[in-house]
């Protein structure tokens, strides 16, 4: 009996090291990480970071050490149980695998969490991706850029009153990554699909508050509970279970809800009432209804709905949430921004879109926390054929790196957004790195060639609203423990990991302090 069973064991371990072999060979035998598990494996993303095992957030907390420890800004990542795949945190490398190439698609398997509703915009390739394409392109329009700061600021004014920060006059908001969430999401479903809630008591007709229904969804935990779980578990009487099935109805009910009612806005209005048509779920909508190519099914109808909501909430939110603590933290750079406001707004009125331009010292700031804290912090793409990369090395001479078919490759914006040589002194926050800096390509954290991010007018635009209200009206200062130094909050706040889909700076405190109006 015992012989058996080690003998099976022995024939396991024997075919997984042929196979490890293997797959040394397929990444060419770039240096890298070789662990037991795979990163993305529930045990992997269970294991915090440590020095046996990556874990989930070594891109962050190893962002000064890992290529230099390499000897390379391309690496590979080889687990002796699990698929291999190629890190990159070059910026020429990056380039080369966004630019476009049609033997590089967005794989399914690297996309679950998005795909659950259906297809999008967001995970489509090839001729797929130019249908969604051209039913949402249009919807990032300057009218929309004008709804978008319209209802920011409706919706601060909201915040404002909801919070009685106006009495309080001064005060310390417990996290102000989680106000931000809420507010983001406020901006997308008002500005995309006509959904308004009020700031306070904001439940739906069946108690469950809409924001915390998506984000007990957007959580990472509970997207592998959900995947990891077959489906006549969430039968048994488990509270954890039950709460993450039960959210999932609730927005799968909502974001159905949302396209009903359009349909029948649809449906009664004439042509000669043509109400704003560009709008995301008008486009949406009326392609479901159209047929031929550009027709969308009702999967993939919902299936942008949750695309945008997933892509713009928590990716803004924590932008704008660590932007304002930065500030906080330098306060020379907050009054730099303040006097910009003041000059482009004299009379202390809320900004419009038109104000765009004249703000852009306020966007530097938010470009800045989006450089040390990018909300897409990993960008992936896979081979579907042979792909040759040219990878300099640190001399600067090229190398050629033969990427197989079916090979994962992983660009760590965190690690290209800290390379000193584009970067100096990567640690230091510094607006000024982006003034003057109007192209949108440009602005990297958004990532990089035709597939960079659709929404980032839309982010640029709700951060520019937001932020210049917020700073016209608060002085934004940290709060310190007894005897703790600026250094050392920043130190024992400021790290950035992966909690819900997205990257960012998690449970910030700041202290608030009304500005007198002058
Ligand atoms: C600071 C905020 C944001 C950041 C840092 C960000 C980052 C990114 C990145 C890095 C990508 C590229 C992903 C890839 O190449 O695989 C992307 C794509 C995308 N983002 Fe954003 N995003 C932000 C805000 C938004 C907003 C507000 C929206 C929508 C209203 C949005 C919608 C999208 C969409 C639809 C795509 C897919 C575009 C395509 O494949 O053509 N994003 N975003
Ligand atoms: C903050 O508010 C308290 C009372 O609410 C007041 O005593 C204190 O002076 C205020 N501090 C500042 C800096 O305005
Ligand atoms: C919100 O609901 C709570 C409890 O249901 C209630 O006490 C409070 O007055 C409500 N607030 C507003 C602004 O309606
Ligand atoms: C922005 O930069 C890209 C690439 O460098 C260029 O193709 C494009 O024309 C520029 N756009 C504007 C508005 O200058």
């Amino acid at each position: 009996m015992w012989t058996s069973v080690l003998a099976v064991i022995a024939v396991l371990v024997a075919t997984q090291t042929v196979q490890f072999l293997f797959n040394l060979k397929k990444v060419s035998y770039l240096p890298g990480f070789r662990t037991l598990f795979s990163q993305f494996s529930v045990f992997g993303a269970a294991i915090p970071t440590n020095y046996f095992h990556p874990g989930l957030n070594w891109i962050w907390k190893w962002r000064h050490t890992v290529y230099d420890y390499y000897g390379t800004r391309t690496i590979s990542y080889v687990p002796f149980i699990g698929e291999p795949v190629i890190w990159t945190s070059s910026m020429e490398v990056a380039k080369q695998i966004l630019a476009g190439d049609p033997k590089l698609i967005k794989a399914p398997s690297a996309l679950v969490p998005l795909l659950l509703w259906g297809d999008s915009v967001l995970t489509a390739n090839h001729e797929a991706y130019k249908k969604h394409r051209r039913v949402v392109g249009p919807a990032f329009s300057s009218n929309t850029y004008s709804l978008v700061a319209r209802e920011t600021v409706r919706w601060y004014h909201e915040m404002v009153e909801g919070e009685n920060w106006i009495k309080q006059g001064n005060f310390t908001i417990d996290s102000m990554d989680q106000s931000m969430l809420k507010f983001t999401l406020g901006v997308l479903s008002r500005t995309s699909f006509n959904y308004r809630y009020p700031w306070s008591n904001s439940t739906d007709n069946t108690g469950v508050p809409f924001e915390r229904a998506l984000t007990t969804i957007l959580t990472m935990k509970e997207v592998i509970i959900r995947l990891a779980t077959p489906n006549w578990a969430y039968k048994l009487p488990i509270e954890r279970l039950r709460r993450v099935d039960d959210a999932y109805s609730k927005l799968g009910a909502l974001m159905r809800s949302f396209v009903t009612s359009k349909k029948d806005e649809l449906a009664s209005t004439t042509e000669d009432m043509e109400p704003l048509r560009s709008d995301l779920l008008t486009r949406l909508v009326s392609a479901s209804e159209a047929e031929g190519k550009n027709g969308l099914d009702d999967s993939e109808v919902i299936g942008n709905v949750f695309s945008f909501l997933f892509a713009g909430h928590e990716t803004t939110a924590h932008t704008v949430a660590s932007a304002l603590a930065l500030l906080a933290l330098h306060e020379d750079e907050q009054e730099k921004a303040v006097k910009a406001i003041h000059e482009a707004l004299p009379d202390g009125r809320d900004p419009t879109f038109d104000d765009f331009t004249k703000l852009d010292k306020v966007l530097a700031c938010f470009h800045e926390a989006g450089r040390m804290f990018p909300g897409g912090a990993i960008v992936t793409r896979d081979t579907i054929d042979t792909f040759v990369l040219k990878v300099p090395d640190e001399k600067g001479n090229e190398d050629v790196l033969v990427v197989p078919a079916n090979m994962r490759i992983m660009i760590d914006m965190v690690g290209i957004h800290y390379d000193p040589r584009l970067f100096p002194d990567p640690e230091r926050y510094d607006p000024s790195r982006w003034y003057g800096v109007h192209n949108e390509t440009d602005l990297t954290y958004f990532g990089l060639g035709p597939r960079a991010c659709l929404g980032r007018k839309f982010a640029l635009v709700v951060a520019m609203s937001l932020m210049t209200c917020l700073l016209r009206d608060w002085k934004f200062t940290v709060p310190l423990k007894p005897g703790e130094t600026k250094e050392q909050w920043r130190e024992r706040i400021m790290q950035g990991k992966y909690a819900g889909l997205g990257f960012g700076v998690h449970h910030i405190p700041v202290k608030m302090t009304r500005r007198v109006k002058a």
